[in-house]
């Protein structure tokens, strides 16, 4: 399975890839976490990346097609992989079709997650993610009031808010989203290989219209 989860901030990309990755056992790459690892890791992709992230701007296509590069190169990701946060401009779809090409490994699916914007901006203001473990919460919509708080997974909750979740950055990311990355919707619908999901309503409701897309887009081909 090679595919890609495109959507606004907070539309589910990241809970839904979770989902997915037990599913059907291909990782989970999302550019995000990659970029966030960097920052907190201190490298230089970090240092590079952190104003521009915490701007809710888009850090560079070139830097971007780099990390891609070589997170698909890694074994783990030689049977396939759920893209998540990438591409998010035409000149990062462009190259990642071409590096694709090159490796004869194309798209199977690019899945839209369709959530209106001011849900989007609830669940935003409302993420929380665990320090110890990095499941994400909300404090409106996935509540980690069960014991153990963080889900069972680590001992202590220790729930954090991700910079970028302020609710002016919000803002910028979602007009950032509008400007540079919903052009891919007609880009990949063009090519055939869009599939549009209603990623509203409950968390379990979505991953059987994810999977149900999913059939339907491999049935397809
Ligand atoms: P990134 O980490 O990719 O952020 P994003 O695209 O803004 O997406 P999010 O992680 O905010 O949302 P999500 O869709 O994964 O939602 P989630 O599942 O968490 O990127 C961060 C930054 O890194 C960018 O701004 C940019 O600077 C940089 N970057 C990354 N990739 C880049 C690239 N390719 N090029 C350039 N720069 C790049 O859910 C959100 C909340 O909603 C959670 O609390 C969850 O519990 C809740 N929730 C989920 N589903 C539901 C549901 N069905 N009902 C109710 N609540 C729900």
């Amino acid at each position: 399975m090679r595919i890609v989860l495109l959507g606004a901030p907070g539309s589910g990309k990241g809970t839904q890839a979770q989902r997915l990755i037990e599913k059907f056992g291909v990782p989970q790459i999302s550019t995000g976490d990659l970029l966030r690892a960097a920052v907190v890791a201190g490298t230089p992709l970090g240092l590079h990346a952190k104003a521009t992230m915490d701007a809710g701007k888009l850090v560079d296509d070139a830097t971007m097609l780099g990390i891609i590069r070589e997170r698909l190169a890694a074994p783990d990701a030689a049977h396939g992989y759920i893209l998540d946060g990438f591409p998010r401009t035409i000149p990062q779809a462009d190259g990642l079709n071409a590096l694709l090409t090159e490796i004869g490994q194309p798209l199977q699916a690019v899945v839209l997650m369709e959530v209106d914007s001011e849900q989007l901006f609830r669940r935003l203001t409302g993420r929380r993610t665990c320090r110890e473990c990095g499941r994400v919460f909300n404090v409106y919509t996935a509540l980690p009031s069960v014991p153990p708080p963080c889900g069972g997974r680590c001992e202590t909750p220790d729930l954090f808010q991700r910079p970028d979740d302020s609710e002016a950055t919000i803002g910028k990311r979602l007009d950032v989203y509008a400007a540079q990355t919903r052009p891919l919707v007609d880009y990949y619908g063009d090519r055939g290989l869009l599939a549009r999901v209603d990623a509203e309503g409950d968390i379990d409701l979505v991953t059987a219209r994810l999977e149900a897309a999913l059939a339907a887009a491999s049935a397809g081909r």
